[in-house]
């Protein structure tokens, strides 16, 4: 049916990018780009990261079982590649790039503080997969840019931070609005 058959692989994009910093002292804290990052459940709030074993970052956050998943805007995109290309084996992340690490309110390893949205993370499981293992992690606290919250509503608006997307090797702004949560449905008043 005009289809061209592939060989299997992992084709869900569009995805986040995401800064994940951790690490429990000044000294040894890092921030590696993840893109295998997403939700597993609300209620409790369960996120995961797939993280090769020879990054850097892998033995930080199998040591410290803390992570802190950081979103990127457009204008972190520049950030957001160069922390996915170097390693902290050989660069202090946080001082080349003039990123601010904050304290979190209950993990050790710091928030970035130019993102709009750090979520705090407790590795719950560590499951070996291949290439990749996956860190299984609750989320323990969330710190959101006060200037995006909605006062009237209470909603947050991080769709007004411009966020990245990351589709096939390429990084791209998010675009124009299209509908919202359940308008296929929505009676005309
Ligand atoms: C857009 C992008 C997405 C990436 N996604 C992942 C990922 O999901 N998992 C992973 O292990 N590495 C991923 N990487 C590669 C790491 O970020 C990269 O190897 C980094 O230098 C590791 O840093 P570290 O050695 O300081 O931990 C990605 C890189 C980029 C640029």
């Amino acid at each position: 049916m005009g289809k061209i058959p592939f060989k299997p692989g992992t084709m869900i994009y569009p995805l986040p990018a995401v800064m994940v910093s951790c690490g429990d002292s000044k000294e040894n804290y890092n921030i590696i780009t993840v893109a295998w990052t997403g939700t597993l459940c609300s209620d409790p709030p369960l996120c995961y990261i797939s993280v090769r074993k020879e990054r850097h970052s892998h033995d930080i956050i199998a040591r410290t079982g803390e992570f802190v998943i950081n979103l990127t805007t457009e204008s972190l995109a520049r950030e957001t590649d160069w922390c996915g290309v170097k390693s902290g084996r050989d660069v202090n992340k946080f001082k080349e790039l003039h990123l601010t690490p904050e304290a979190a309110q209950i993990v050790k390893a710091p928030l970035i503080a130019e993102s709009p949205l750090n979520i705090e993370c407790k590795v719950i499981n560590i499951k070996e997969l291949g290439s990749h293992d996956m860190f299984m992690a609750e989320v323990v606290a969330i710190n959101a840019e006060e200037k995006l919250m909605d006062k009237s509503t209470g909603a947050f608006q991080l769709n007004h931070a411009q966020p990245l997307a990351y589709s096939h090797g390429k990084y791209y702004g998010l675009g124009e609005k299209i509908g919202f949560y359940g308008f296929s449905v929505k009676k005309r008043k």
